[in-house]
């Protein structure tokens, strides 16, 4: 008897392990992408996505990074040179080529990764664009293998996305089949390995004040509900 009991108590699934925040706080990694500044409703939304994170995650670091007032390059002839072995042509490129290494980094060590993502002509901005560029990354964050791509992110993080955008994109509306912003966003996240992904959207915001405040207002709402 008692050897079975061990036998059973040996099958049950391991505690699950507390995280001590002292030791081993959340990594908040924040990204913004309007480039209209204090005057951005992605930016107010995931600056209070942010704080809702550190208050639930007592010794949280963040990670900020804007990539309107500092994009990092696009992807050019120069920096595929110097993966394939080349020497950087320039300083502005060898730096540019550390700032890539670095945005894997974080994204790899981030716990939590906050979006500011607005609509720029149906999609998320260039300077949006051009950081997924350097995460989306093979050997990184996703590789191929036997049964098609896989996710290279480490298990367990989680996602959101500030979205806001001027016009309406979702139940029947007629412009549904121009959004190619959050559902690119959710995939290429998804590509990466990161599936756990929650969308605080505001949108309508260009279809007059009454409209544009209801629209913060839900999303406001949401985001003090996370
Ligand atoms: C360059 C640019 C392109 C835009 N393209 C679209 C678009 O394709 N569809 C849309 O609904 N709104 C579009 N908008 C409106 C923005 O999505 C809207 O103003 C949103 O509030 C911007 O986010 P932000 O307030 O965080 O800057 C565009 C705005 C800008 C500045």
């Amino acid at each position: 008897m008692f050897t079975l009991i061990k036998k059973l108590l040996a099958r049950q699934a391991p505690a699950k392990q507390t995280r001590n925040p002292e030791v081993n706080p959340v990594k908040i990694l924040h990204i913004d992408s309007s480039i209209l500044g204090p005057y951005s409703v992605s930016r107010a939304l995931s600056a209070d996505i942010v704080k809702r994170q550190v208050a639930a995650h007592p010794n949280a670091t963040i990670t900020y990074r804007d990539l309107a007032s500092e994009p990092t390059l696009h992807l050019s002839a120069a920096h595929i040179a110097v993966f394939q072995g080349g020497a950087p042509a320039d300083a502005t490129l060898g730096a540019d080529l550390a700032t890539g290494g670095s945005l894997i980094d974080e994204l790899i060590a981030a716990d939590i990764v906050v979006i500011g993502a607005p609509m720029y002509n149906f999609s998320v901005p260039s300077q949006l664009k051009a950081w997924i560029d350097r995460v989306c990354v093979a050997g990184r964050t996703f590789q191929y293998g036997a049964n098609g791509p896989e996710g290279l992110l480490p298990a367990g993080k989680k996602a959101f996305i500030a979205s806001s955008r001027g016009g309406v994109y979702t139940g029947d509306s007629p412009a549904a089949v121009l959004e190619h912003h959050e559902t690119y966003l959710r995939g290429v996240l998804a590509f990466m390995g990161l599936t756990d992904v929650t969308v605080i959207r505001a949108e309508g915001l260009n279809l007059g004040e009454e409209v544009k405040a209801a629209a913060v207002a839900k999303a406001n709402a949401e985001v003090a509900a996370l």
